[in-house]
């Protein structure tokens, strides 16, 4: 009965789906008594891996006093402490505003960015601009800013055509001096956006990696010089942290790495560390103000999703923000960025299937070499056979990669290593 999401169903005539009986930490435990490391987060949300007991009891303590309630002209002391925290997530006065899930945060940006663009009398700039190879969730306006032409083909219709910067300067990780230095890209670069401003509302970005499109690192001066040309044209930055949010580049959020404040920020994945469906969008003080006036004059922001704020899902959030400090996730992270950097490296040398190796924080990616992708759907073949092998690695296209939990073992990882090298050399060497 059950139609599975972003699967093709036929593929499950040949290849079953797991039944799975429990998860904990990194693994997880299927009803045929296997154990697999799941080096994806499962879709890149479970940050403390699963199972975590603290937040466990703080979603069940929560039970206890209410579950959800409508957060319209509603407060709650979790709410609120979570609202502070975040709130805190960058410098100046800041707002935040829920959502349910991470394409919802996007829209809410995208939205605020127009209907701010409309209250400030510019009525003309109603575009946006996003940059190629990027992904930004799966409704038809956030797939209209996503440039990924296997999500977004059947439903061009639905949304506008927006341009795409292209000619970004990739990198390997923060130790490729491109990374902190693109001056010779930006005149191209900048080129593009000038050919655009006059109908740009905003400009929407995956801070330093870009996740769907192949875990593609680029350059943080990039970032920089994004900041100071939208902030010169009075164009809005947004930053889609869905993915990169809360340590998972090594930095709290990715936009650190370039030092820089945009003026919409989305969270959601490792925000409740992958407990519940929750997300948030951090706003400017200026923007906030836009919309503070007298109801039905037009700056009345009335988006509203029945779950915004959800209390089992809000107190989970905020356990999970008190758990990374409690736990030195920074920490972790550094320590254990490059030895999973590292271990990408020896799967590439040892097999010699994958070509550029790349990593930021506990992230590793690298490509299938093109002269052994011979047959249609190499990386999923791959797939299946690392999960008979006891991992649920899900190439994104032919590009290998880990993303596993921040807090996941150093022991784990070289299993994860091991079962990754087999499932190559199994399927193409
Ligand atoms: C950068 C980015 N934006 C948006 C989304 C969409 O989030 P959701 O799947 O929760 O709608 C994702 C999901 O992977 C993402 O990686």
């Amino acid at each position: 009965m059950l139609f599975h999401p972003c699967s093709q169903m036929k593929d499950h005539e040949q290849f079953p789906p797991l039944e799975i009986v429990r998860a904990e930490g990194p693994y997880l435990y299927t009803a045929d008594r296997r154990r697999l490391i799941d080096p994806i987060s499962s879709w890149w949300c479970k940050s403390l891996g699963h199972g975590h007991p603290r937040i466990r009891a703080a979603v069940a303590a929560q039970a206890e006093r209410f579950e959800h309630v409508i957060l319209a002209g509603t407060v709650n002391r979790t709410i609120a402490e979570l609202t502070e925290h975040l709130a805190a997530l960058l410098p100046g006065k800041r707002r935040v505003f829920y959502g349910g899930d991470g394409s919802t945060a996007v829209e809410i940006a995208l939205k605020m960015a127009v209907h701010a663009m409309i209250i400030r009398g510019e009525t003309k700039r109603t575009r946006f601009m996003a940059l190629e190879n990027g992904y930004h969730g799966e409704t038809a306006l956030t797939l209209a800013v996503s440039d990924l032409g296997i999500y977004k083909e059947p439903y061009r219709a639905l949304a506008p055509d927006y341009p795409m910067l292209t000619g970004i300067p990739y990198c390997s990780g923060v130790d490729d001096p491109l990374f902190a230095d693109c001056g010779a890209a930006w005149p191209t670069l900048e080129a593009q956006l000038e050919r655009e401003k006059e109908t740009l509302c905003a400009l929407i970005v995956e801070p330093v990696v870009q996740g769907a499109g192949g875990m593609l690192i680029y350059s943080a001066d990039l970032l920089r010089r994004l900041r100071v040309w939208t902030a010169q044209n009075g164009i809005y930055l947004i930053a889609d942290e869905i993915m990169t949010g809360f340590y998972r580049t090594g930095t709290q959020l990715a936009v650190d790495h370039a030092g820089i404040t945009p003026d919409l920020v989305c969270l959601s994945k490792g925000l409740t560390a992958g407990w519940a469906a929750m997300s948030a969008v951090v706003l400017s003080g200026e923007l906030y103000d836009l919309f503070y006036a007298d109801y039905g004059t037009g700056r009345d922001f009335l988006h509203s999703n029945t779950y915004a704020g959800n209390a089992l899902a809000a107190a989970a959030a905020l356990e999970a923000q008190k758990i990374y400090d409690d736990e030195k996730i920074a920490g972790r992270v550094a320590a254990t960025a490059p030895v999973l950097r590292r271990l990408m490296q020896e799967v590439a040398t040892e097999t010699k299937l994958l070509t550029n190796v790349r990593g930021i924080g506990m992230i590793a990616a690298a490509d299938i070499k093109p002269e052994f992708i011979k047959a249609p759907r190499t990386g999923y073949r791959v797939y299946r056979r690392a999960v008979e092998l006891g991992a649920l690695l899900r190439p994104l296209g032919n590009t290998i990669y880990w993303l596993p939990p921040l807090n996941i073992s150093l022991e784990t990882l070289e299993e994860l290593k091991e079962i990754t090298t087999r499932a190559l050399n199994e399927t193409l060497g």
